[in-house]
């Protein structure tokens, strides 16, 4: 796991987006999957200007997003639908049919499930694949105890990450879902490459246990400290909790000039 520490979460984000401008230049017809909620906004943000400005050229990818929550219409100003519409898709130039999220309203949800993974297996998998931490180690809405093998399905959502969500909702638990389709822990650890990204304070104990900690599926985030390429983007805050903060910066500061971002 590559540890980068970075002064605030917006400099962070500008080295996710590279990073993610640098795969789709490198292979235009990437497939990407992607992430909502609070901390991809700022990479989204940077990906579109890359688009506006410099001509990052959407017109070849695919992408295949985390999760959806069940019973949401795609219209519903809450659903990951609105939010990636919102966020990215509506301002790049990516084909509608090469977008894929899961259908929270499908009547047949494990059938949902496994028509989503087989998409991502026709697409060839997935190349690289942006990730937020919940501050229950959750990766996707893959919540503690998940296993660590498991493939996307439906899941539980915790209490905790209902309150950290019902923002969302205007405040309102009744009109939060309760169930999520997500991508597994099993189908993220099979993407080739990963990009955690992890702000705040919020996050700080959830990220020392992912990437010092056991791997356990009480904190599924610490999977990744099995995945061959896994880049953990950070701010200071979500930083504080870890041991060996001087060791990151000083292999980041070191770099070969080839490996900078
Ligand atoms: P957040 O959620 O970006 O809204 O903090 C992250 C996550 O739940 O993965």
């Amino acid at each position: 796991m590559e540890i980068i520490i970075q002064p605030t979460a917006n400099a962070a984000s500008v080295i996710a987006a590279r990073l993610i401008a640098r795969q789709v230049r490198e292979k235009p017809d990437s497939v990407l999957g992607l992430a909502t909620g609070s901390t991809p906004i700022a990479t989204y943000q940077e990906l579109i200007r890359l688009h506006r400005e410099e001509g990052l050229d959407f017109s070849r990818v695919t992408t295949f997003n985390l999760d959806e929550y069940v019973g949401l219409q795609a219209e519903h100003p809450a659903s990951y639908h609105a939010f990636m519409d919102l966020q990215l898709f509506s301002h790049i130039n990516i084909p509608r049919e090469r977008i894929h999220i899961p259908d929270g309203m499908a009547a047949d949800v494990p059938a949902e499930c496994a028509r989503f993974e087989a998409a991502i297996r026709a697409a060839g998998g997935i190349d690289l694949q942006l990730l937020g931490i919940g501050s229950d180690g959750h990766i996707g809405f893959n919540e503690p105890s998940s296993s660590l093998a498991s493939r996307t399905r439906i899941k539980t959502l915790t209490e905790r990450t209902r309150a950290d969500n019902v923002y969302n909702f205007g405040g309102d638990f009744a009109k939060m879902p309760l169930h999520c389709i997500t991508m597994g822990v099993g189908t993220i650890m099979e993407t080739r490459a990963v990009l955690l990204l992890a702000f705040g304070a919020g996050k700080a104990q959830a990220v020392a246990e992912a990437v010092e900690g056991p791997i356990t599926a009480m904190n599924p985030a610490s999977i990744l400290q099995m995945h061959p390429v896994a880049k953990c983007l950070m701010d200071e805050p979500a930083a504080a909790r870890l041991k060996k903060c001087e060791y990151y910066r000083w292999v980041f500061d070191n770099k070969p000039q080839w490996q900078r971002v």
